[in-house]
Formats: structure tokens, sequence, C-alpha cells
């Protein structure tokens, strides 16, 4: 009835007309949209450059009253000893809070890494108990651990002014060890690449040279720890953003197996007892905010990025304690095993040099030789070892599981917003519908067969399906177990991403994740050290280095790569599931090899 009605009347209207309609119709409703992007957008920035104006102060103020104060001296000693100095009262911990404040402020200019300024920093100082491991160390955030008062924004407008109603259990347990939180720092879009830059707070750029990125999705906790402005910082990872940002700034991170950090509960439980009604558990639940809640199949990883290993395990040591197992009863009550991490037993080590889908680049695969070296020299045996099927593992696996909806959750993040350019084109694949990816999928194959499978398993799947593929998973990660224990390893040495790529090449160049995200699939602790930097040879031989599939991804990696003189690589440690001690024993001693100088005792 009514639609007759509304036909009658549409079909007095010219045909061009009601195009024109549909037409205004749709470029209002997305202005209106943009608009409000827009405005995310300044109101964003302009909360970031108050807070950095209240932190220049803070610092400038401190300084004037405190004009003795040898800062160089301060930010130069590595974390342990910067510890043992506050314990023992050498050192005041408002004397360190605002010298790294001051330093913050500075490499931000250079970087664009901070968000905003956690200003309660200054308070909380008086608070921190002086018993605690971390007494007094400033530490950064990457901005998707929930801080009361603060956005999370994660880069997307949808985001901004929605602060957190509480800490999460992570900061919770920072703050009862004595340490001091003071920055929030920046992310990519939607934490979904490893390049660093959204359209709320721009690009963060990478401290050894700018027109290089940072890596990611933890970029602002590389660029900031790299160029000194903070001594530690806390990361996440589900395809290497602990170890992209890491490997890119010349520092050292670990991404511990899943749950070794974060329960499923985090920020729920305070105190003990649900303090929220159910309708505010969901939004507590942002003790770590993403922009996808629910997707198990590869496992997301809290861990530590810092300047040395010894660092790293400090925070271990101290986050793995009875306050965090208090509150987050989800997280196993396994406390840090100083017996492993001081062994200096013999290693069994396996080794790969290429992982036959990322070519290597020529001083990623001398970092990984030299560091076989080395580690012979010092005793310890090497074993070549390669996971079998890795692009199963990659394509199937990984990213069946990363976007088994087909990207649909994602996707509802960028509604009506801006999409940033170092997402490249992954929002506007993951819009087409799935029989238009399907049949792409099919078309590049012959031609391009890994851009035909990523997009072939972007495809959203019933729930009958992603049970077989997360069975999947567990059939895979036992097979590589079995292989491992085969050969009787102790640990892995593999090749790690480096160096720095161009800024926004990373979202071109999605296939050179494979040498991390296979340890998020298979649920193993990875951690990267830095081991040597780019030299005029290897910037020389990477003419050679074309890539095994001649596809663009490969094209852009070349490209990306090149005049890196200078810039740190790393190499990647790898263990079987919940041995985070003994990873970080063998990147220590990785690490005493191959730059005995950073040795902090
Ligand atoms: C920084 O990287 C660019 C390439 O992205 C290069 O052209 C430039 O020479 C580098 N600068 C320094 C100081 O190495
Ligand atoms: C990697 O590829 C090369 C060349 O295709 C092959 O010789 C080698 O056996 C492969 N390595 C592994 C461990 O599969
Ligand atoms: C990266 O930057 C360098 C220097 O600016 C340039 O030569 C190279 O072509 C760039 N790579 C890409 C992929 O744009």
């Amino acid at each position: 009835m009514m639609l007759d009605e509304l036909w009658a009347t549409l079909s007095g209207v010219s045909g061009a007309a009601l195009a024109c309609c549909f037409v205004a119709t749709a470029v209002a409703l997305r202005w209106s949209a943009r608009r409000k992007a827009r405005g995310a957008a300044v109101r964003a920035r302009q909360k970031q450059k108050a807070a950095l104006e209240s932190m220049d102060k803070a610092a400038q103020r401190f300084r004037l009253q405190n004009p003795d104060l040898d800062s160089e001296a301060l930010l130069a000693l590595p974390l342990p000893q910067l510890v043992q100095k506050l314990h023992s009262g050498e050192l005041c911990p408002r004397a360190v809070l605002f010298t790294y404040l001051g330093k913050a402020w500075e490499v931000n200019k250079e970087t664009n890494c901070v968000t905003t300024y956690l200003a309660d920093c200054e308070t909380q100082l008086s608070q921190a108990p002086r018993q605690g491991l971390l007494y007094g160390v400033p530490v950064s955030l990457k901005e998707c651990f929930s801080y009361k008062g603060q956005d999370s924004t994660l880069g997307l407008s949808l985001n901004e002014g929605v602060p957190a109603e509480c800490d999460s259990v992570m900061v919770q347990v920072l703050k009862l060890q004595g340490a001091v939180p003071f920055v929030h720092t920046n992310v990519p879009q939607s934490m979904f690449s490893y390049d660093c830059s959204n359209p709320l707070f721009g690009q963060t750029t990478n401290p050894w040279n700018s027109s290089k990125s940072p890596g990611g999705s933890s970029g602002g906790e590389g660029a900031i720890i790299g160029a000194g402005g903070s001594p530690l910082g806390l990361g996440t990872d589900i395809g290497g953003s602990i170890r992209f940002p890491s490997s890119f700034c010349g520092i050292c991170g670990l991404k511990p197996t899943g749950n070794r950090l974060r329960g499923s509960l985090i920020g729920i439980l305070l105190g003990g007892r649900v303090t929220a009604p159910l309708a505010l558990v969901s939004k507590c639940k942002i003790g770590l905010k993403s922009c996808v809640y629910g997707q198990v199949a590869v496992q997301a990883s809290v861990g530590p990025m810092a300047r040395d290993v010894e660092s790293l395990a400090l925070c271990l040591r101290a986050l793995l304690c009875e306050d965090m197992f208090r509150l987050d009863p989800t997280v196993p009550p396994l406390p840090f095993k100083e017996e492993v991490y001081r062994s200096s037993q013999p290693l069994r080590v396996g080794y790969y040099e290429t992982d036959n889908y990322t070519m290597p680049t020529p001083a990623m695969k001398r970092a990984l030789l030299e560091t076989k070296q080395s580690l012979e020299a010092a005793g310890h045996t090497l074993v070549p070892f390669l996971p079998s099927n890795i692009p199963y593992a990659m394509e199937t696996l990984s990213i069946g599981g990363l976007l088994s909806d087909g990207g649909v959750t994602l996707l509802q993040n960028f509604k009506g917003d801006f999409v940033d350019h170092c997402l490249g084109d992954l929002i506007l694949i993951l819009k087409l519908p799935e029989w238009l990816k399907g049949l792409l999928a099919f078309l590049l194959k012959p031609l391009f067969p890994r851009l035909s499978a990523f997009l072939s398993n972007m495809r959203s799947r019933p729930a009958g399906k992603l049970w077989e593929l997360q069975h999947e998973i567990e059939v895979y990660r036992n097979s590589v177990i079995a292989q491992w224990r085969a050969l009787d390893l102790d640990v892995l040495l593999t090749p790690m991403l480096g160096p720095a790529m161009n800024l926004s090449d990373p979202g071109k160049a999605k296939g050179a994740v494979s040498y991390t995200m296979l340890y998020n699939c298979l649920d193993f602790p990875a951690g990267v050290v830095p081991v040597t930097t780019v030299t005029a040879e290897d910037e020389a031989q990477m003419e050679h280095c074309r890539g095994y599939f001649g596809d663009m991804w490969d094209k852009v990696l070349q490209k990306a790569m090149k005049k890196s003189l200078g810039l740190p690589v790393a190499v990647q440690c790898v263990t079987l599931p919940w041995q985070e001690e003994l990873c970080l024993r063998f990147m220590r001693e990785v690490e005493r090899l191959m730059t005995p100088e950073k040795q902090p005792f």
C-alpha cells in the first residue's frame, strides 16, 4: 500500500532528480560523519598539546629548583642501576620522574610519540610504596592500557572523549610495585598495522631517522624508549606489535605467552570483588582497549620493552606478584623463576636463516649468522630447525583466525571515520562483499598466490568452520612442539624483520609479518634483541633481496629498507610456552655476546 503510493509519487519525478537526491543525502551523511571525525581530531590534538605543555612546565619548574642535578648522568643509568640508587636513597624519585619528563618532552618534539601526559603521576609519586620492586621508576604505557580519566582512543574518533573509569590491572600492579606511569604513547589507527600513525595524533617517527617508521603497533613505546625518554614501557603484541618497534628502534622487547600477563577478566575484579554492575563490567573490561573483543584463535600478549634485557626481566619479576594474581585470578599464579633466568647451562639452540616466506634482508641474515657464530664460540650447540608449514600457519591459521568474521567487527570502529594511510588498503579490502573477495582471490591465485591466500582467508565463516580452524591451530601447535622435542631443543634463534622501513610502507608489505606472527599463532614466548647495525656492504647487497614471490609486497619491502645505513638490526629468541624466564636468559646471553658494552652490570 505504502509502497504503491511512494512509487506513484516517485515515478512523477525524473530519474535524474531522484539520483541527485540519493547522492545528496549520501554526501550529507558522509559530510556530517566526517565533521564529527574532524571535531574529534581537533579536540584530541588540543588535549595532547595542553598535556605536553603541563609536562614541560613541570619539568622546567623542577630544573629551576634543582639547577645542580646532572640529568645526563641520570638518563644514562641503565634501569637496574637506577632502581638500585632509588632503593638506596642515593637518588630521589622526584628527580628521576622530572628528569624523564623533560627528556620525554624533547623526544616527543622529534618523534611525536606521546599522546598524553598522565599528570597525576606527580601526586602518585608520594604514594609509591618504597619496598616495591619498581619504586620510583617512570613507566610509559601504550595508549591501549586503560588509565583512569584518560582516553584510550586507538586513533579512532569514536573513542575520543571516552575516558576510562578505572585503571587496568596492569596499571594497578605497576603502581603497587612503586612504578610511576607517566605518559600514554601513540599507536597506528585500530592497532592493525606495524606502522604508527592515526588521524587523531598523526605520525610517530623513528628516533634514528625521521623518514623511517618506528614500527608498530607499540610504535610510540619504541620511539620514546629508543630515544631515551623512558626507561621502561608496556606494549601489546598480536602479530609482532612489541617486536617490530623494538627491532626498528634498536631496543629489547618480550612478547610472553598470551596469558602469562594478560587474563581474560582484565579490569573487572578490583580488590577481589566485582565492584561494578554488569553493564559497567563490559566498559571496565577495557583494562586493555581493543577494536575486537572475543577473538581468541590468535592470542594477544602484554609485554615489556626497554633498553636492555635485565630491565625486561625486572619488569616481569615485578608484575608476576601476589597482587597480580589477586587482582586478576585468570592470570596463572606462576611467579618469576629466578633460577632459570640466572642459569648458565649451555643451550641447544635451533635456528633458521630464512623462513622461505619473507626473504631476509642482507643485514637480517648477517645479524642471524654472526649471533649463531658467537653462540657456538661460547659453547652452545646450534641445530638447523624450521617450523613446518609456515605459509599455512600464516595464511590459513593466522589471517583466518584474526579475521574469521570477515573483518566486520574491526570495520565497525571505522564508521564515519577517516582511514589512516598507514593501514594501506586493508579497510578497503575488508569492505568488499564476500563474493567479490572470493572472486578476486580466485583471479589472483595464478599470479599472486600469497595475496590470493590472504584475501581468501579474510572471508567470514560460520561457527562450525571457526571451531575447525581453532582445532587446526591446536594440531599445528602440537606438531611444531613435537618437531622441537625431536631435536631436543631448549630455545630457538630466528631472524627479525629489520631495519626500519620507510614511513607508511608497513601497510603495503603485510606479508612481512611472517617472522613474528608465527609465534602468536603458536603462542610461544618470543623476544628481540638488537645485535648489529646496517653496514655499507649490507646496503650494496640489498639489490639482490628480491623476495620469494615477486608480488607487490616483496617490491615494497625491497625499496622500503634501502638507505638504512647505521640503523639497528635485531634477532628473535623463542621458547616453548610458559618459558619466559628461559627466553629472557637466552636473550641476555645474546646481548652479552653481541653488545657487551650494554651490560648493565
Ligand atoms: C634517512 O632515511 C632516508 C630514507 O628514508 C634517507 O634518504 C636519509 O639519508 C636518511 N638520513 C640519515 C641521516 O641517515
Ligand atoms: C627453502 O627454500 C629453498 C629453495 O626453494 C629450499 O632449498 C630449502 O630446502 C627450503 N628450506 C626449507 C627448510 O624448507
Ligand atoms: C624510501 O625512501 C627512500 C629515500 O627517501 C627512497 O629512495 C625509496 O624509494 C623509498 N621507498 C619507497 C618504497 O617509497
